[in-house]
């Protein structure tokens, strides 16, 4: 794949918009650093996300949209999340807060989770393409898996050319660094440091912030022990179904549902938590799984399957 450079103009914002609708990747610039975009309500373009960056495990992402009122549709919103996005959006502040059901968002986004993290960027071309596209758009930064954010095009080029449809060239971004987190499910947290000052956040708050410790179950954000794992037992590595099992296929190994009967790990990825919920809805008391190579987005595939296996 040629990975193409648009202008940040109106031509670039509708060839960007045109690939985010047809299921592609177009990095852009924010801000903060240049993040990796996809139509965040579609599967396989999110999937695709994992599979460009190489990463190893499906970290949620950060869903970026246009106005408070578009966020809104997206997750519940609260008292503090008013006070928040009235003095700091757009700009540098991702808020995490309860996914509202049926928001129609992809649940690689969400990596599963009953929260969904997003924002208003306050680049004006990010709001362009935003605007362009209308609708959600997922992004991590725009860097391969364990490299350092982009915060010029030419970052996004040396590590995922080739590997992307397209980067919007937009010049330097003027923050550098990411957006705070601020988790916002319980009291106000601070999930991650970044380009919104904490003194200012908790000035607009009139409180302190909560900050986890190192007893907290949260290690990382996005790394919560609440992931969705099914009620039922999960057995790895099953070659055929047992007495009682309902079973997950995938490619020539079948089962009661296939991730990929066509062997494609990106198609197996998208379906991933939704064939799972949906076997585990059955009521069987394990589902079997059939091997998943463990390569590309199979290891990722693994890490969440392993971790399922683990608690059920
Ligand atoms: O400035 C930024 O935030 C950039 C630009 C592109 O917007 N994006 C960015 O994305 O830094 P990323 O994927 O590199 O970092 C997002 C962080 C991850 O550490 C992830 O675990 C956390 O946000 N996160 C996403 N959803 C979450 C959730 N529901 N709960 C807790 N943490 C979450
Ligand atoms: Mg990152």
């Amino acid at each position: 794949m040629q990975t193409r450079i648009l202008s940040p103009d109106p031509i670039g914002f509708a060839s960007a918009a045109a690939i985010w609708r047809a299921g592609g990747l177009v990095a852009f610039p924010t801000e903060t650093v240049y993040g990796l975009g996809a139509d965040a309500r579609n599967d396989r373009a999110v999937a695709r996300i994992f599979e460009a960056k190489g990463r190893p495990q499906f970290n949620p992402l950060i869903v970026h949209v246009l106005s408070v009122q578009e966020a809104q549709s997206y997750v519940g919103w609260s008292h503090a999340a008013e006070v928040l996005a009235s003095a700091f959006w757009p700009g540098p502040l991702t808020l995490v807060l309860p996914l509202k059901s049926g928001a129609g968002l992809s649940s690689l986004v969400t990596a599963d989770l009953p929260t969904l993290a997003i924002r208003m960027p306050a680049h004006p071309v990010a709001q362009g393409l935003l605007a362009a596209f209308g609708g959600p758009v997922a992004a991590p930064s725009a860097n391969p898996s364990g490299r350092i954010s982009p915060t010029s095009a030419d970052h996004v080029l040396t590590g995922l050319a080739g590997r992307i449809e397209a980067v919007v060239d937009g010049g330097a971004c003027p923050v550098g660094v990411e957006s705070t987190i601020i988790g916002l499910v319980d009291d106000p947290t601070l999930l991650r440091s970044g380009g919104l000052p904490v003194e200012a956040l908790e000035a607009a708050l009139g409180k302190p912030l909560e900050v986890p410790g190192t007893d907290s179950p949260i290690s990382a954000p996005g790394q919560m022990l609440s992931h969705y794992a099914p009620t039922a037992k999960v057995r790895l590595d099953a070659t055929e179904r047992r007495d009682g099992e309902v079973m997950l296929g995938y490619g020539a190994i079948d089962g009661d549902l296939n991730l990929s009967s066509a062997g494609d790990l990106i198609e197996a990825a998208a379906n991933l938590f939704h064939h799972l919920h949906a076997l585990d809805a059955q009521g069987a008391a394990v589902i079997a799984v059939a091997p998943i190579p463990d390569r590309g987005l199979g290891r990722a595939i693994n890490d969440r399957l392993r971790r399922a296996a683990a608690k059920g």
